[in-house]
């Protein structure tokens, strides 16, 4: 009777575990869904850690492991060793809370890049504390290989959350300047052999007799993902950074799925799922929108292409006065302004949404033309603009902007560089040739607001600042919307 007793309780048990799964499961979609908008994305994101909240704080309080004790009884255990559980959570939550209120806005890309990292690391981590002890099992049971789904889990795990950890740790030097470039076609090769290398050493792990205590190697394996990892991202670079960010996005996210089908928890696959599948789906129309094979991603081709751009040195710019460009654009009909990564740095878009509602009530119509890689992270010029209130429907994807740049009487072009670039149309040895981009040269006028003729993210010079259409506003963006508004108002 107590047996029973004790079945129904620990049944009980496992089914409020498993309905906590799925409430989180359901959450992550949720918010998942709400994070397409702009409008809900911060609820979104809410609701998704109220999920990952709910499917920590259910494991802790019901997860059970199946004993089996020396007299042949069976026992069910719960989670141990909590008081060390609950001191990192709390760490953890501290590190992330005080990295996430101190971040600027504009090193939210290397952030992302290291919180990845971190994913990549737990995941890889799992891999190696479950390797021996299903080593353990395996050789206790005489078995001949280490062929089965824990297995390969185990090392998929290990490999995938490994490169993703290294290669975020390298995008996040990268992205704050702290780690150069190394293009060289022979890393071509490099990556590829590495890539091999890894793929047999798994297949070979797998095939091996498991051997009590014998562990080196799951270590070698790990070390071989860590230094693919860095070679992977090492030689990407220029304006080819977001395709790579959300390609370890991806990773991190089968990395996660590896470590729930190893422990079947339904929350931690379906989380590792929800970032796999986005991170993949983000990393295809990033290379659309860079106009890449995912192939060359993979093989870390980037960048490799000769260094070009025209030289632009001994040309001469025109520049504009603060009270010509506010009688240009006051007496325009239609405006589209072009933010870019200046715009965040400056922190001038509540000053360009005040420019924009001055223009449109003087009746000119005004909209933004977003390029899917403006700025440094996905959606980086769409949240900057929501965080200034700008409405959603004044946001115009590429294409469609493009369509309209013939009638376009002014296009103002804020801290953007790179995304409005001729070379990626016009010069094959640029490194960004083949790169969709604002056609601003198509719009009548064209002002471009920025500090210096100092080049952007890819480094290349931009004959659209020398182009007779073309005229310089130089100036920090935000000193320069402020004066440009009181101009306006001048008038
Ligand atoms: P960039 O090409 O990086 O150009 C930004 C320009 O803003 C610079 O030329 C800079 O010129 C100007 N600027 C900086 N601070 C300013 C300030 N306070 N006031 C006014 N201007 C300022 O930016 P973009 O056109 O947005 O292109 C984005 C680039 O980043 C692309 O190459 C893209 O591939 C890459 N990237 C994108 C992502 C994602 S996912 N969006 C991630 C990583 C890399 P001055 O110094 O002369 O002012």
């Amino acid at each position: 009777m107590e047996q029973i007793t004790k079945i129904l309780e620990f049944s009980n048990e496992i089914s409020i575990l498993e309905i906590s799964y799925l409430l989180a499961s359901i959450l992550f979609i949720l918010g998942l869904k709400k994070l397409s908008h702009p409008a809900t994305a911060r609820s979104g994101n809410l609701w998704a850690a109220a999920g990952m909240a709910a499917a920590i704080v259910f494991t802790i309080l019901f997860h059970k492991t199946k004993v089996m004790l020396p007299d042949g009884t069976v026992e069910f255990k719960g989670i141990g060793n909590i008081l060390w559980i609950v001191i990192a959570l709390a760490i953890g939550s501290f590190v992330g809370w005080y990295a996430s209120i101190k971040v600027k806005m504009t090193a939210m890309p290397q952030m992302v890049s290291i919180f990845n990292g971190m994913g990549g690391a737990c995941a890889a981590l799992i891999s190696l504390m479950e390797f021996p002890k299903m080593q353990n099992i395996l050789a206790s049971e005489g078995a001949a290989t280490m062929l089965n789904g824990e297995g390969i889990a185990i090392l998929l795990g290990l490999m995938i959350g490994g490169v993703s950890f290294a290669g975020s740790m390298i995008a996040f030097g990268k992205l704050d300047g702290r780690i150069g470039d190394i293009k060289h076609p022979i890393l071509r090769v490099v990556n590829l052999s590495f890539l091999v290398v890894l793929l047999v050493a798994l297949v070979v792990i797998l095939f091996m007799q498991p051997v009590v205590d014998n562990n080196w190697p799951i270590y070698l394996f790990a070390v071989a993902a860590l230094i693919y990892g860095v070679t992977f991202v090492m030689p990407i670079g220029g304006a080819d950074m977001p395709v790579v960010i959300s390609l370890l996005n991806s990773f991190t996210g089968v990395a996660a799925a590896m470590g729930g089908f190893l422990y079947g928890n339904q929350a931690m696959l379906t989380g590792g799922i929800l970032v796999g599948s986005s991170g993949t789906i983000l990393t295809i129309l990033m290379c659309k929108a860079m106009n890449r094979s995912l192939l060359n991603v993979i093989i870390g081709a980037f960048g490799v292409a000769a260094e070009g751009g025209a030289e632009a040195s001994d040309k001469t710019v025109k520049e504009i006065s603060l009270s010509d460009a506010a009688v240009l654009l006051s007496y325009s009909q239609k405006v589209y302004i072009v933010p870019g990564y200046g715009l965040a740095v400056a922190q001038a878009q509540h000053l360009c949404h005040e420019l924009d509602n001055l223009l449109a009530s003087k009746g000119v119509e005004v909209k933004y033309a977003i390029h899917p890689v403006a700025g440094r992270m996905p959606g980086h010029m769409n949240v900057l603009l929501a965080e200034a209130d700008v409405p959603y429907e004044k946001l115009v994807e590429m294409e469609d902007a493009n369509n309209e740049m013939n009638n376009t009487d002014v296009v103002i072009v804020i801290g953007a560089n790179d995304v409005v670039n001729p070379a990626a149309e016009d010069d094959p040895s640029s490194p960004i040739y083949g790169m969709p981009i604002i056609k601003a040269l198509d719009a009548k006028n064209i002002i471009v607001m920025k500090r210096s003729m100092a080049a952007g993210y890819a480094a290349i010079p931009n004959n659209l600042f020398y182009h007779p259409k073309n005229r310089m506003l130089f100036g920090d963006a935000k000193a320069t919307l402020q004066k440009l508004v009181a101009e306006i108002k001048s008038l």
